[in-house]
């Protein structure tokens, strides 16, 4: 996997895109493009949030930087080495929680380790150092069904900190949460990745939970996926969502995305047409 001395681009950030397409079932008469021509720079400890129609290909996105999925063209970097397959220093929450039910949460917690092998008694530690920073130590021996919605998610957080990630890809993670539990989540979010100095790529379709979190908010056309802009927020947090410049913000992202939402659409209707 090592780095090339002779590419042309610097890879000390922490996630590097150039050039990025992604056409899903590629060479059969099902090929779909999903992105194309991507370039996305991410710093350490950048908090980047991605923005933009239903189906415009930003889970895709977030499974190519994972290593789980093979772009169709252009490179992918983090820290250094290219990105060719998964690594415990990009850790990916999905768009659906993915506990196991049938495991404890410190072993849904510690799973990641328990592939490699990881001691019982260490898993458990770690488990309990990660679970301790979602705040849900006293949830261990529970069972996923038995907890709440906004707690399950918070268990999936702790899943993907156990490996101590360097890069934490988030896919719609407080999507089906009521508003308040989501405003609590986002708060414990940004404590969360201040102390761990990893860096986020949030996916949502939340303007209003963009603009609480981001460094930046990339916004993607609709499918194929391109980057129609990127909006920088230079805002201390916690930020007042009814301050005049978050009002701004709302304003300006709702309007990029707008048109972009409509073509997704139409181009649903016209697809579900011809079947
Ligand atoms: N495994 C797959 N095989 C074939 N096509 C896929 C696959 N996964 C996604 N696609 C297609 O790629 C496009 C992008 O999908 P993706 O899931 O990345 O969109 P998204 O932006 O995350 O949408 P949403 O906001 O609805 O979650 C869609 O048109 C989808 O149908
Ligand atoms: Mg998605």
């Amino acid at each position: 996997m090592g780095s090339d001395p002779f590419l042309p681009y610097s890879s000390k950030d922490a996630v590097v895109c150039r050039g990025i397409g992604k056409t899903w079932a590629i060479d059969t008469p099902r090929a779909h493009e999903a992105l194309r021509d991507v370039d996305l720079d991410i710093r350490p400890g950048e908090f980047v949030v991605l923005l933009g129609p239903s189906g415009c290909g930003k889970s895709t996105l977030l499974y190519l930087i994972a290593g789980l999925e093979a772009q169709t063209s252009g490179q992918i970097w983090s820290f250094h080495d290219e990105v060719t397959t998964p690594s415990p220093d990009r850790s990916l929450i999905f768009q659906e929680t993915s506990l196991f039910p049938w495991l404890a949460v410190w072993q849904n917690v510690s799973f990641g380790l328990s592939i490699r092998g990881v001691p019982l008694k260490e898993r458990r530690a770690v488990a309990r150092d990660a679970l301790s920073r979602v705040g849900l130590v006293e949830a261990m021996d529970k069972r996923p069904d038995e907890l709440s919605g906004g707690m399950r998610q918070r268990v999936a957080v702790a899943r993907a900190l156990a490996m101590r990630p360097k890069v934490l890809l988030m896919d719609e993670p407080f999507a089906a949460l009521d508003v308040q539990t989501r405003a609590k989540m986002q708060d414990f979010l940004l404590d969360v990745w201040r102390d761990s100095g990893a860096s986020v790529l949030f996916v949502t379709h939340s303007i209003d939970e963009a603009v609480a979190l981001a460094d930046r908010v990339v916004v993607f056309t609709s499918r194929p996926g391109r980057i129609k802009t990127i909006v920088p927020i230079d805002l201390p947090r916690p930020r007042d969502p009814f301050s005049p410049q978050c009002e701004a913000l709302r304003r300006l992202l709702t309007e990029e995305l707008r048109g972009e939402v409509d073509r997704a659409f139409a181009e649903q209707e016209a697809l579900a047409r011809t079947g």
